[in-house]
């Protein structure tokens, strides 16, 4: 097994590993019950953590409870220097659809059932998942919910907070209320709405996560793509996570996967340097306006 080379960005008072690992898909198909095999899941995570990977991104709602729970079989007691971030804002109906949770006392359950689940007394980073449009951000007050956050953290219950699926103004009033030492929101080669966003949080030296760096439950494809990957003697995938790591040093990866072998091809994007050839042919496939 190889180990990651260094490359790290300060995270919630550790030094995380900028290739990290995402744990979603480690619950069954739709993000929705046990996984087709358990072994796997375990030993996924296992060999992420062995391999230098620091800083794992989970949720209570994955499953729901079962992403945590298998983190729990898998890496407890948890290495010191290994970062847990988790999520809060969703639950899940009885036929896996993705509820809106930001009430208060709903963001306060999803805090217990992380921590019941993950066998911790404190939760070291969870980021508010505003559910505005699903997939991308909305504008909107977050102070509510900022709000019972901060409270959570005052008691002891959270350490850090970080945000997901939030727009600028979102971080600023964010900001107002407590510190935010991440933010997730959907960014990939092919969807590059955040631009600014990236470039505004490296000012202030704060993380930026993207969720779907691979392009999500269905994976990035294009010719383009498959050919200057043929000539790097690279996969696709590996260079869409290169491109990333390439395009802000506070951005931090957490590519999903449960497969081995996809687990191996993605850590090994971390050597992955990108010619200025391919930098210039991979700016042509980003879409940075949504579509109306
Ligand atoms: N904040 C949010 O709202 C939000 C939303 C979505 C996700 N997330 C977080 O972001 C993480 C990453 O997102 P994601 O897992 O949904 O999407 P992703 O990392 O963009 O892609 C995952 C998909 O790519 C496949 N894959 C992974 N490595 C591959 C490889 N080397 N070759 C081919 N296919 C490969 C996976 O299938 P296999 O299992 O077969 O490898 C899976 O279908 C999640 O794990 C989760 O922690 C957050």
């Amino acid at each position: 097994m190889s180990k990651l080379p260094p490359n790290t960005f300060p995270l919630a008072g550790h030094n995380v590993n900028r290739m990290g690992y995402g744990a979603m898909q480690l619950a069954g198909p739709g993000v929705f019950g046990p996984p087709k095999d358990r072994n796997t899941a375990i030993a996924v995570l296992k060999e992420a953590v062995a391999s230098g990977v620091n800083h794992i991104d989970t949720s209570d709602f994955y499953g729901p409870h079962i992403t945590n729970q298998i983190i729990r079989e898998a890496l407890h007691p948890y290495p010191a220097d290994l970062l847990l971030v988790t999520k809060l804002g969703a639950t899940r109906g009885q036929d896996a659809s993705w509820q809106p949770a930001q009430e208060p006392d709903q963001l306060r359950r999803g805090v217990e059932d992380n921590l019941h689940n993950l066998g911790v007394d404190v939760l070291d980073v969870v980021n508010l998942r505003i559910m505005g449009d699903i997939h991308h951000p909305s504008e909107g007050s977050i102070a509510r919910q900022m709000n019972a956050m901060a409270e959570m953290q005052r008691q002891g219950l959270i350490r850090h907070i970080g945000l997901s699926n939030v727009t600028s103004a979102q971080v600023a009033e964010a900001q107002g209320i407590a510190k935010i030492v991440c933010v997730q929101n959907q960014y990939n080669l092919v969807e590059r709405q955040d631009e600014k966003l990236v470039d505004e949080l490296a000012a202030q030296g704060i993380a930026y996560v993207p969720f779907f760096p691979l392009g999500g439950f269905s994976p990035i494809q294009s010719d383009a793509l498959s050919k200057l990957a043929a000539g790097l003697e690279a996969t696709p995938m590996q260079v869409a996570l290169a491109w990333l790591l390439h395009r802000s040093p506070n951005i931090l990866l957490i590519p999903g996967t449960s497969s081995l072998t996809h687990l191996r091809e993605n850590l090994r994007a971390a050597e992955l340097q990108l010619p200025e050839s391919a930098l210039t042919a991979l700016a042509a496939l980003g879409k940075t306006s949504r579509a109306a």
